[in-house]
């Protein structure tokens, strides 16, 4: 039978890599695109797309119905520092948007299914260093508190219902093909666009706040790692801790200034520093390693020289 594929949130900053990548792989009608974004031309002829709403639960209906996916990537959500600037629509958004996918996957009989977690999922209260898998969760932002009940959430479907969840905890995700929307860890994809267009940037973290981050083909690769592996490697149902490389941004500002001579870097705080301040500086990743054979390919040079060189040709050209 043929895989059948769908990602809600197609058009954020994980689903325009994963749909792409995906659609190489499977054939493009094979990848159904779904977003709250309205489709326009350039949208539908990469694919079939669909406009949707994950609140809505009869277009959810509708769309498991018709085309009968096998496989779904649920990408839709809110980030931190959107989450809190409405905590009552992050919180709808995250977790009943997550039941009524869950929901319908179980109803219409899906295969299998990735949902993503995040770094976000620790607090203040968290060994910062090396965070280990299994360690005090004390998360105090509201996209935090949803992506760990969401995790719990995910383990109890595994367990209860047999519903084939799978998760990793993203750390900042860095590509150029889409710009991030609402998160702390933002400013690691911004300062690449500002280098090239002006070789300066004023960033709303201090220098020194290090945070785990990744190149957006290694998210890809895990994501699609996870979730086809054999289901019987994937021991943690809850969601692993996934690890590519750990930089502030006084680091980054000189990995990009081997390329670009007299980049400069200034600091505007705001309030997404209290958020970044409570999570982890790097992240201990071993039982993904172990587990399903998780291994990055990017470290920070490497991450740099391809944002520089991809972003230089679209900006320019
Ligand atoms: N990148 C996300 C954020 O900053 C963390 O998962 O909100």
């Amino acid at each position: 039978m043929t895989t059948k594929i769908l990602i809600i949130g197609s058009e954020g900053q994980v689903g325009t890599d994963l749909s792409s990548r995906l659609r190489d792989t499977y054939g493009k009608n094979n990848v159904i695109c779904s977003d709250i974004r309205v489709a326009d031309e350039k949208k539908l002829d990469a694919g079939p797309y669909i406009e949707l709403n994950v609140l809505d639960k009869q277009r959810l209906a509708e769309l498991f119905s018709t085309h009968k996916p096998s496989v779904i990537y649920h990408l839709a959500a809110m980030l931190s520092a959107t989450a809190e600037k409405n905590p009552k629509l992050g919180w709808e958004l995250n977790m009943d948007g997550m039941f009524n996918v869950f929901d319908a996957a179980l109803e219409y009989n899906v295969q299998r299914m990735f949902w993503p977690s995040s770094i976000a999922v620790f607090g203040p209260g968290t060994p910062r260093e090396n965070t280990p898998q299994d360690c005090v969760m004390d998360p105090n932002t509201i996209y935090g508190i949803s992506k760990l009940a969401g995790e719990r959430y995910c383990e109890y479907y595994f367990k209860r219902y047999g519903l084939d969840v799978r998760s990793v905890r993203y750390p900042g995700l860095i590509g150029w093909k889409a710009l991030p929307g609402g998160g702390t860890t933002d400013y690691a994809v911004d300062i690449f666009h500002q280098a090239i267009k002006t070789n300066r940037y004023t960033c709303f973290l201090k220098g020194d706040t290090e945070l785990p981050m990744m190149y957006m083909d290694d998210a890809i690769k895990a994501t699609i790692d996870i979730t086809e592996a054999p289901s019987d490697e994937v021991k943690i149902r809850s969601s692993y801790n996934l690890a590519g490389m750990s930089f502030d941004p006084e680091l980054l500002a000189s990995a990009i200034r081997k390329h670009i001579a007299g980049f400069e870097i200034s600091y505007e705080i705001d309030q997404r520093q209290k958020i970044a301040d409570s999570w982890p500086k790097s992240i201990d990743d071993s039982r993904a390693r172990a587990d399903w054979g998780w291994k990055n390919d990017y470290d920070l040079d490497a991450m740099v020289a391809e944002m520089l060189m991809r972003l230089s040709g679209m900006i320019a050209g």
